[in-house]
């Protein structure tokens, strides 16, 4: 497994790949790697005859007020893993390689609607961050396939929007979310839970599963949203939203006919203490 700490390095082998006719599959990740980003290598591993891996955390995603210093950074670990999982080249750059002059001063790329709804409005430029660092490694990298988990599925549909606004060549593979036994979603955040959070944190899977099978089975959609959260609320979670929406452009669903055979997203993110955790379920109604 090559380590590639900057471009040029990182040119060199992909243009020797090119060559020799190699398709390239890319899983950009902040490190810290569970079996959620594994199995993304794994999906990679089918696409395309070689895989490059990022580890790079990027500042331009963060706010002031979040995690960005405290970010779990475990690349030997994270190295480890990588190799035993076959992939080809890991590409970890640095700040000064990705934001030369700093990334208040980089030119960058905004996906409109999608970027400032739910989540970005949570997360004020948070995806503004997620797809100019993303385009940027697209860049480098050049791969013909990139795979992004659907735990993160606003993000996914993010980057799909500015593959095809922007006519990038690459194919964006979703890859479903992985899940602890209790059914919490795999996350480097959940390190952050002590053992009280983590036990109740359980409950954000679970409550979402019961918000599909009240709507399945034809309950009101706002009422069925409220009381996950005053479910949610009742745990001592805070939470910032949890929504129905169609898989599309994520606009809300209401509840007449049209719901049917549509592939529909319910989207939850709520904090346990300090620890935000973000979840969604993905379904259709026959
Ligand atoms: P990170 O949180 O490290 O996630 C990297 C990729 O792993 C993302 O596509 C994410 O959706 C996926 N992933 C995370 N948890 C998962 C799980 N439980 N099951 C399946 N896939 C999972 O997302 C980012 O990094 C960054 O925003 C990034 C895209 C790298 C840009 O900086």
């Amino acid at each position: 497994m090559q380590i590639c700490q900057n471009i040029e390095q990182l040119r060199t082998q992909i243009s020797q790949w090119r060559s020799s006719n190699e398709t390239i599959a890319f899983v950009p990740t902040m490190g810290n790697l569970h079996e959620g980003h594994l199995s993304l290598v794994e999906i990679a591993h089918q696409k395309a005859s070689r895989v490059v891996v990022s580890v790079y955390v990027n500042p331009l995603q963060f706010s002031p007020e979040e995690d960005f210093a405290s970010y779990p950074r475990t690349l030997d670990d994270d190295l480890n893993k990588l190799e035993a999982s076959a992939v080809d080249l890991v590409f970890t750059p640095d700040d000064s390689m990705v934001y030369p002059e700093g990334e208040q001063y980089s030119a960058y790329v905004e996906v409109p609607v999608l970027s400032h709804i739910i989540e970005g409005e949570f997360r004020p430029g948070f995806f503004k961050g997620v797809a100019t660092v993303v385009l940027k490694l697209f860049n480098m990298v050049q791969p013909d396939i990139a795979v992004f988990g659907e735990k993160d599925f606003q993000q996914l549909l993010v980057v799909r929007k500015m593959v095809d606004d922007l006519n990038l060549p690459i194919d964006i593979i979703g890859g479903q979310t992985k899940r602890e036994a209790d059914g919490l979603a795999k996350s480097s955040r959940n390190n952050y839970l002590s053992p009280a959070e983590r036990e109740n944190s359980r409950i954000l899977s679970c409550s979402i599963m019961v918000c599909r099978c009240q709507i399945e089975q034809g309950a009101d959609i706002v009422q069925a949203e409220n009381s996950c959260i005053e479910t949610l609320k009742s745990h001592g979670f805070i939470v910032d939203y949890v929504t129905l929406r169609e898989t599309g452009r994520l606009e809300k669903v209401s509840n007449d006919g049209l719901i049917l055979n549509k592939e529909l997203v319910i989207l939850a993110a709520a904090k346990l203490g300090k620890t935000r955790l973000i979840d969604n379920i993905i379904f259709t109604i026959k």
